[in-house]
């Protein structure tokens, strides 16, 4: 019986720390709070304890107690998921979608998920010191609502970096938004009206396409190629067809395919928009983390009418928990402050003082560099490592600047069941169907990002992926 009871109350810990109720790192309750919370001995206590460690999960620190060991600590075999517990549940894209963020975000798994920035970067510690400094010395709370366009040393600093996309804009053309997923969805609601139709690249990231879809829009797939994005002349035959509202695209180093827009495809496509007298949603929010020296201009750049409402964020450049972007709205300036108002007038100051603290320093264009050299070079080693590992047939993108590349899997492979496999070995990648707005269309490829260290774990789990490939 009291052999049970030890086996239950480790089983019922290894859940909560599968789960994340105890996080990496985190202490695990005393030996003897743990005993009167479960009316059971010490020894039983201390037997689960044991059990826990046998497992990996859980390290004794001298006399400190029982903490949850890190991901790292831990042996990356251990499943995360039991077989076909994902599978029925995977309906609808969004299902998926939210599946693939949530497994993503498991510090227990190992993520080529989602497309988050690389962790290790100095920066990230400027960014801490920044807050601290800012919290000892600004009056940010008790200050009301921050309405308007948003923190005006912010708007000034984003306006002074515009000039290297050679976009000129005055600070009180620019508007503060929480994301660039937020400034995009910001942008569609003062554009389009419910069952009106957003062309869109195709393969396209897939928050895009759920917003589209959240706000009971259609949208156009234009094919989108891997060298130089969206296909102009593929947009013009879609005008020529449909009455399409506003075109929606990521012209520098998109995601998923990495792709540059050529110079005279951005003019082109300005062209096309004031022609038709629509707009176009600019999403540049990799524009800075191009693999040449030089930052590509923005579609924004060839902008006579006003008709480019270019979106972008802190979020790939720095740190996604800032919750910061931006619109410059051109001639839709007051809708899109109206909505802002509407949607997020009380925005957080703090992260809005704190970015335009580093943006204005000049060891954040240090950082860029960085950032640059380090994905280039994290891009390569990927590369090599699949070349070694997946199959001959398999065909990758050759992303130009950011952080993810897009796989075509051999012999029309069913991708979502590779991500399912994959997770149940603790492995995340995102699986070609969520990104358009038909299921089958990229069955067979994947977005794999690059963005952190090579670690050996890492390296390892692209092994396992490529063994995975080729025993299906
Ligand atoms: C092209 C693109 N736009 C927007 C976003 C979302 O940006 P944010 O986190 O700033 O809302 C992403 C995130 O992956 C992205 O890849």
């Amino acid at each position: 019986m009291a052999s049970h009871l030890y086996q239950s109350i480790a089983n019922d810990l290894e859940k909560k720390i599968r789960q994340s109720v105890y996080t990496n790192g985190e202490k695990l309750p005393s030996v003897r709070k743990l005993s009167q919370q479960q009316s059971v001995s010490v020894s039983t206590v201390l037997m689960a304890y044991n059990l826990l460690e046998d497992r990996d999960l859980i390290e004794v620190r001298p006399k400190s107690g029982y903490y949850v060991r890190s991901p790292a600590q831990q042996t990356f075999e251990a499943p995360q998921l039991k077989h076909g517990s994902v599978t029925p549940k995977l309906v609808s894209t969004s299902a998926l979608v939210m599946d693939v963020m949530r497994s993503s975000s498991n510090p227990r798994c190992i993520s080529f998920g989602a497309a988050a920035p690389g962790s290790d970067f100095p920066i990230l510690t400027q960014l801490k010191k920044t807050f601290a400094q800012l919290i000892r010395s600004k009056p940010f709370l008790g200050q009301g609502y921050s309405t308007g366009l948003g923190d005006e040393k912010l708007r000034r600093a984003l306006a002074k970096r515009a000039a290297d996309a050679k976009v000129s804009v005055h600070a009180d053309e620019i508007v503060i938004a929480s994301g660039c997923q937020s400034a995009v969805g910001l942008c569609l609601k003062v554009l389009c009206e419910p069952g009106d139709i957003v062309a869109v690249e195709s393969p396209s990231y897939y928050g895009l396409l759920q917003l589209i879809e959240s706000m009971g829009l259609k949208a156009i797939e234009i094919p989108s190629d891997p060298h130089s994005g969206l296909s102009i002349e593929a947009l013009k035959l879609a005008l020529e067809q449909w009455p399409i509202k506003t075109v929606l695209g990521v012209p520098n180093f998109n995601n998923p395919l990495g792709a540059q827009m050529p110079e005279r495809s951005k003019q082109a496509l300005v062209e096309l928009i004031n022609e038709y007298e629509i707009s176009f949603i600019e999403d540049d929010i990799y524009g800075e983390l191009g693999f040449s020296d030089k930052r590509p201009t923005a579609v924004k750049h060839y902008d006579t009418e006003g008709r480019v409402l270019l979106c972008s964020s802190a979020s790939k450049m720095l740190e996604p928990q800032l919750g910061l972007g931006w619109i410059l709205p051109g001639q839709f300036m007051q809708q899109i402050e109206y909505e802002r108002f509407l949607s997020t007038s009380n925005q957080f100051c703090l992260p809005q003082m704190a970015v335009a603290e580093v943006l204005a320093r000049s060891t954040f264009d240090r950082h860029l560099r960085l950032a640059r050299e380090s994905y280039r070079q994290r891009r390569d080693r990927m590369f090599e490592l699949i070349a070694q590992h997946f199959p001959a047939e398999t065909r990758l993108s050759s992303p130009q600047g950011g952080f993810v590349a897009w796989l075509q899997l051999p012999n029309q492979m069913n991708a979502t069941d590779l991500y399912v496999k994959a997770k149940e070995s603790g492995i995340i990648i995102a699986p070609g169907e969520i990104f358009s707005s038909n299921a089958n269309k990229f069955k067979s490829s994947v977005r794999l990002t690059y963005s952190n260290i090579w670690t050996p774990e890492r390296e390892k789990a692209i092994t396992s992926l490529g063994n995975l490939v080729k025993e299906m």
